[in-house]
């Protein structure tokens, strides 16, 4: 399977990883539809203005209605499904804290979205997948998941899950040629992080002194992994997590 002609839906892609990727895999000849709660037709028509195929489609990955509509006006408009990126997610927006002080309401907060949003989009896509005859999915998990970082345990454990996710779907959508991988980042300057400039002080300098290719990451670093598991390349990788990172976690 070629990108050419196949039709992609990257999740959270109006800003960001996202954005990077669904402009990387148009730039490979993919028909790719941006699905994110705030700015996905905007985002589009910058990429379409551009003469990639790339729409837009308003949805919040955490409501079942919404993500079978989005799923829904996908197939309708491009007549098939082939590619599924989950990266929305929670992370830039919240607030470091001790274990102590987390609420039951943030824990359902950041599960809802990283963690029951995967779900909802992998179990939404599925019918499209099979009438296919296979399909990829690529989850953007997180580095934080295998070096258990301080001060957001809700979101490590998130994408601990997404991981545990990942490895189970590959396993028992393998028989329906559906592959599912994951992509573990770093720390990397998205649009989301620069929003936060108190996130940027407190772990860039660590992130990029602890890495062995000791500098910033930036999406575009990411581009490639993601491409990879959307692609013909990876065609017998199933059920992996391969971390971009610049070498701070060997996995
Ligand atoms: N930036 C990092 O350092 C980093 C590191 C590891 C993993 N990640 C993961 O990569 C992914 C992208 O991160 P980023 O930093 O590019 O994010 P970002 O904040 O730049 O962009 C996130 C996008 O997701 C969208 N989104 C959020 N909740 C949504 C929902 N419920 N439904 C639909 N869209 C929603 C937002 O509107 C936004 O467009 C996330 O899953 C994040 O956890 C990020």
């Amino acid at each position: 399977m070629g990108l050419e002609g196949s039709v992609a839906i990257v999740t959270g892609a109006a800003i960001g990883i996202g954005y990077a990727a669904a402009e990387r895999l148009a730039e490979r000849g993919a028909r790719v539809v941006i699905a994110d709660r705030n700015g996905a037709e905007e985002a589009a028509a910058r990429l379409a203005a551009r003469d990639l195929q790339v729409t837009g489609v308003t949805v919040d990955v955490s409501s079942p209605e919404e993500v079978a509509a989005a799923v829904g006006v996908t197939e309708s408009i491009r007549g098939r499904i082939d590619v599924l990126v989950n990266n929305a997610g929670i992370y830039s927006t919240l607030e470091p804290k001790p274990f102590e002080q987390l609420t039951p309401q943030e824990w359902r907060q950041v599960f809802d979205v990283n963690v029951i949003g995967v779900f909802l989009m992998c179990q939404a896509v599925l019918p499209a997948f099979k009438r296919a005859g296979g399909g990829r999915i690529v989850n953007i998990s997180s580095g934080v998941a295998f070096k258990g970082n301080p001060w957001m345990a809700h979101y490590v454990a998130s994408k601990g899950a997404v991981i545990s996710l990942t490895r189970a779907l590959a396993t028992e959508l393998g028989r329906h040629q559906i592959l599912v991988n994951s992509v573990a980042p770093g720390f990397t300057l998205s649009d989301g992080v620069h929003r936060n400039p108190t996130l940027v002080e407190g772990v860039r300098e660590s992130s990029t002194r602890n890495r062995v290719l000791a500098r910033d990451m930036a999406p575009a670093d990411l581009v490639g992994a993601i491409e990879f598991f959307a692609g013909a390349q990876s065609a017998f990788i199933t059920g992996q997590t391969l971390v971009v990172d610049g070498g701070a976690y060997f996995h």
